[in-house]
């Protein structure tokens, strides 16, 4: 299974989805950056979680806030104080492990002696203006989720919503990570793509959306292409959970690198509205209280990489990215048969200057068509459109599938019509 995060890794960097952040300066460890196809790919799914949990619900609404924030917010979040993870360093050689990860008593470097635990905060400081004192110390967010609850009062009091109701963001957060690896499974900046459900306080109540939010969670990945046996909560154990949480149940994959967090379902209780004093007057019935938290929170990165993982697939010589349709980065190719016979790249180009409008289309002359067909397979474009002499004789082209690898012939009219009727049949 190793060889199957080299395998991604590596197809990653040829084909332009990810590549090492700052590589020109020999990288810069838990930073990368996203190529031409994986920037399509975040924004297709970005785009799909935000239909679902802002466009296609009434009671809940997104907001976008800013990455840097005064520092009393983490101070009050209980962020500088219990944002901690418990390292151990080696006195000869200086590393820094995590402790609880440490299953031995001396280096894995150079077995050299460990110091006691220490605490040591993920939060990453900046320094904002010209002095660099502790009065112009800032952070980068740890989590995205505070930029929700510092704009409590500005949503309830500038929107029509009332509770239940969330507030969704999608961001980029940055966290300090002692050991950063997996690819991007833990890098040191990522985004994150969150719900804050904000509900009237309720031991069963909180319960049951808990619950709920948990299936709807699954649900949604599941209609990315998951599969079932691939998917799976895991309720932390009162020790793991973060500070904030009462109750933290993860959705996990099953990776390359054993089951690993996907995304996280807590219950944040009022933990951080009363931190930041911030309260909620019911309408009808006039009585103030503190709305209790259940939070969604997903990695963009983390899913994009398990949906490139999801989607591998080698089937003989051909290297086949099996993406939903709707997340590929292009959602077709337009191929004419011979680079060189002008009354067929005619006829191409028109086609993709067409779909084009609605569709992020590819456009390949070059090699021969078999060679085209694995190139498109190998970045998960579902459909590649060839044009060929029959073409010029009855407006029909091939349609070649890349899963199936079965063409057709589709009416170059209908073409929209059978892309749009596809993607609506994979939902
Ligand atoms: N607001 C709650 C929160 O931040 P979390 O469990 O610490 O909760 C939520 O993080 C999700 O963010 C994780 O499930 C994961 O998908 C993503 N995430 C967290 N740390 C990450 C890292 N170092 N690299 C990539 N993704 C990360």
């Amino acid at each position: 299974m190793e060889n199957m995060m080299e395998k991604i890794v590596s197809l990653c960097k040829r084909r332009g989805f990810i590549y090492p952040g700052s590589e020109i300066y020999g990288g810069f460890q838990g930073f990368w950056d996203y190529g031409p196809l994986g920037v399509e790919l975040k924004n297709n799914l970005k785009k799909e979680w935000w239909k679902t949990m802002v466009y296609n619900r009434d009671d809940v609404v997104g907001i976008d806030a800013a990455i840097i924030m005064n520092p009393q917010v983490w101070e009050t979040s209980g962020h500088t104080a219990a944002f901690v993870d418990p390292l151990v360093e080696c006195k000869k050689c200086h590393h820094r492990f995590k402790a609880d990860k440490l299953q031995v008593q001396s280096c894995p470097e150079c077995r050299g002696e460990l110091t006691e635990p220490k605490k040591f905060n993920l939060l990453t400081e900046v320094y904002i203006g010209t002095v660099e004192d502790s009065k112009t110390r800032a952070y980068l967010r740890g989590e995205i989720t505070q930029g929700v609850f510092v704009n409590f009062r500005n949503v309830v009091d500038s929107t029509r919503i009332k509770i239940p109701f969330g507030i969704a963001q999608i961001g980029k957060a940055f966290r300090n990570e002692i050991t950063p690896g997996n690819f991007t499974f833990r890098s040191r900046e990522f985004e994150q793509m969150e719900l804050e459900y904000f509900i009237k306080p309720d031991e069963k109540n909180g319960q049951v959306i808990f619950e709920y939010w948990k299936q709807e969670r699954m649900t949604w990945y599941l209609s990315l292409g998951f599969t079932k046996d691939k998917l799976r909560f895991r309720e932390h154990a009162p020790d793991e959970r973060a500070h904030y949480a009462r109750k933290a149940e993860d959705i996990e994959f099953n990776s390359p690198f054993g089951w690993s967090e996907f995304e996280g379902i807590h219950h944040r209780g009022d933990f951080d509205l009363a931190n930041h004093k911030l309260t909620y007057t019911d309408p009808e019935a006039n009585s103030e209280f503190t709305p209790w938290v259940i939070e969604t929170s997903g990695g963009v990165d983390r899913a994009a990489l398990f949906l490139l993982i999801n989607a591998y697939f080698e089937d003989g010589k051909r290297v086949v990215l099996k993406l939903h349709p709707k997340l590929a980065p292009y959602k077709a190719a337009v191929f004419p048969l011979l680079a060189n016979k002008p009354e067929l790249v005619k006829v191409a180009k028109r086609i993709y200057d067409d779909l084009r409008k609605d569709f992020y289309v590819a456009w390949d002359d070059r090699g021969n068509i078999g060679k085209r067909y694995f190139a498109q397979d190998e970045i998960g474009t579902p459909w590649c459109i060839t044009v060929d002499f029959d073409t010029l004789k009855d407006d029909t082209v091939t349609v070649r599938d890349r899963d199936t690898a079965k063409q057709v012939r589709v009416k170059i009219s209908e073409l929209k019509k059978y892309f749009n009727q596809t993607l609506e049949d994979k939902k």
